[in-house]
């Protein structure tokens, strides 16, 4: 038995699932709602998704090949991003199926809908926290030898925000209240984010 497990990526990681997904989580979930061209919405969740700048705010998601919401995006230059919460999860994984560019994924995922102030695509109701979006980079990925990938990361500004009152605390947002879910590893792996786990400490200097 060998005091530590090495592999290269590239070789295969010679364990039972690839555990990548697994060691870099639990990720936030970038559920977003966009619109095609011909006026259909789509709503379908990344977990490759985070915040990458403060000012202006902008939030990004990663797909692995050309997928709607990234050819949506493309066309309309508009995205939404919802919480994903607890009591929203079935929902989220609903709006994952892989459906044609012809289906209305509001409806099949059976969620409301709220219209945005700023950007045709509409919000998750449910949602207690949404961002309206305008998209400003798609970056392909290029492996370590420059060879370009089938991997593309969207990136928007967020243009508005919507918070229910109810997460803040005097001004202060609450992240736990809200009960959002993050992703961990394998095919069914997700944490809910709750207030008993929170600890704090300040940087130094
Ligand atoms: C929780 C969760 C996270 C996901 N994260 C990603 C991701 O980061 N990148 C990706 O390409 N697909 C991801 N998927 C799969 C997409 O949601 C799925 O391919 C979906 O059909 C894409 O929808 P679209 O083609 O309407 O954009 C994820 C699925 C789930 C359930």
């Amino acid at each position: 038995m060998p005091d530590h497990h090495f592999y290269e990526p590239k070789h295969g990681h010679g364990l039972k699932h690839d555990p990548m997904n697994a060691i870099v989580g639990p990720r936030p979930i970038g559920w977003i709602s966009s619109i095609g061209a011909d006026g259909i919405r789509n709503l379908a969740p990344y977990s490759f998704f985070n915040l990458f700048a403060y000012r202006p705010p902008i939030i990004g998601f990663s797909s692995t090949g050309w997928k709607h919401s990234l050819a949506n995006i493309e066309a309309t230059g508009e995205f939404v991003w919802n919480l994903a919460t607890r009591d929203l999860a079935e929902a989220v994984n609903h709006s994952s199926a892989m459906v044609g560019p012809e289906i209305d994924e509001f409806d099949l995922a059976g969620v409301e809908a709220l219209p945005a102030l700023l950007v045709k695509p509409d919000r998750v109701a449910a949602s207690p926290v949404t961002f309206e979006c305008r998209h400003t980079q798609t970056l392909r990925l290029e492996a370590a030898d420059g060879r370009p990938i089938d991997q593309w990361v969207v990136f928007g500004e967020v243009i508005g925000v919507h918070i229910d009152p109810a997460l803040l605390d005097d001004g202060v947002y609450r992240t736990a209240r809200a009960r959002p879910i993050v992703r961990g590893g394998g095919p069914d792996e997700y944490f809910e984010i709750t207030e008993d786990r929170l600890f704090r400490m300040k940087r130094p200097g």
